[in-house]
């Protein structure tokens, strides 16, 4: 079907198979159409159906809720195409030639608990892949309808494998569905790289990290690509690990690894929030500071007087990252140095 989407920088056509979302279709074959979470909660990939037919696959999306559906509106990740169609979105559009997202096939193995409602996993990809840290992929089973967004844990040029962390969400069918199954080879379809929340050393710009849970898991590929880059060594970072309690905490001797690797120039705070910090550091990883509170209220008092020059990485929690952008802005960040993942 030979899709074409209007929008304030003009028309792009492109083609889409029978099986992919719009979005997906797009996004392939390098036309950056708009989207954040590309599975159906954020709503930035709204578009309006001029002229065509369209299947609809998640009608209840929570990112749906403020369309019209009655004036042809649609979620861009949501919506297949049956025959040749005209859409309009609100943005504008562009077009890019580098590191478009594909789909592969992928087997998960290697899922090892790090806490009680936490999992690391591993996937071996059919076909390797380049991805920029910070990035994400959609993970889609046969056992479950729809696709769920995981950010890359490691970094890699041309990973065959990629790591991830899981939070357990309750009776969330992805996440049940994998805490639940023996350690075997688990196949999924895997679409990425996506995401626009990226770390390239180039920019040069110190970096702070504000992480909600499982929000570590990009955090964890820029601190990995960072510390190759020898980026400490000329600029600042600073991470700030919200969890609920020091049981809670992982990848600690991880992030001690990069705080020993930056010659003073990497802090990284665990911030609790249901539990009272006793000590000023990790009894067990004493690299490691400790705070009690909200992780964006810890990391807004921890960085108050050093905006300078710097870009600012958040995700975990929606409600957590809005904290964290509104604590940013009104610290003097500007908007563009912001960068997010809401995992809704
Ligand atoms: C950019 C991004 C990166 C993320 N990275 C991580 C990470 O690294 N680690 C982590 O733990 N979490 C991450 N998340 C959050 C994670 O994607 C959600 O917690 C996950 O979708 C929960 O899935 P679930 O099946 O367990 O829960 P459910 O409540 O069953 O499903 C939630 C999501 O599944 C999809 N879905 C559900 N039902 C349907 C349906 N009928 N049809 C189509 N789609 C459906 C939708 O995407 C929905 O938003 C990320 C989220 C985003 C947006
Ligand atoms: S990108 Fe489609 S709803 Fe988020």
């Amino acid at each position: 079907m030979k899709i074409t989407v209007e929008s304030k920088s003009g028309r792009r056509a492109f083609y889409c198979g029978a099986k992919e979302t719009i979005l997906n279709a797009g996004l392939r074959q390098g036309v950056n159409l708009p989207y954040e979470c590309a599975t159906g909660s954020c709503g930035t990939c709204r578009a309006r159906v001029i002229s065509g037919d369209v299947e609809v696959r998640w009608k209840d999306a929570p990112g749906g809720k403020k369309l019209k559906p009655e004036k042809g509106d649609v979620l861009m990740c949501q919506t297949r195409a049956c025959s040749d169609c005209v859409l309009r979105v609100p943005s504008e559009i562009s077009t890019r030639d580098e590191n478009r997202p594909a789909l592969r096939r992928g087997v998960i193995r290697n899922i090892r608990k790090l806490t009680s409602d936490v999992v690391h996993f591993d996937l071996h990809l059919s076909d390797p892949m380049d991805f920029e840290a910070g990035q994400f992929v959609v993970l889609e089973t046969d056992e479950l309808s729809g696709g769920r967004a995981y950010s890359m844990v490691n970094f890699d040029r041309a990973a065959a494998r990629i790591a991830f962390v899981l939070k357990r969400k309750p009776s969330g069918g992805f996440s049940d569905w994998l805490f639940t199954r023996e350690n075997v080879d688990l196949p999924v379809e895997v679409f990425g790289p996506l995401g626009r929340s990226i770390f390239r050393p180039e920019e040069g710009k110190n970096i702070v990290c504000i992480a909600g849970g499982s929000g570590i898991a990009g955090m964890m590929s820029i601190l990995e690509h960072a510390t190759r880059a020898d980026h400490f060594s000329k600029y600042k970072g600073a991470v700030f690990f919200g969890v609920r309690t020091l049981a809670d905490a992982f990848y600690l001797e991880a992030l001690s690894g990069y705080v020993a690797a930056s010659r003073g120039n990497l802090e990284v705070t665990i911030a609790l929030s249901d539990e009272t910090a006793t000590t000023p550091a990790h009894p067990d990883h004493p690299s490691l500071k400790l705070a009690s509170g909200m992780v964006h209220e810890v990391a807004a008092r921890a960085i108050e007087d050093r905006y300078c020059n710097m870009i600012a990485y958040v995700a975990g929690p929606p409600i957590m990252v809005d904290g964290a952008i509104r604590a940013l802005i009104v610290g003097g960040v500007p908007t563009l140095d912001i960068r997010y993942d809401k995992f809704s």
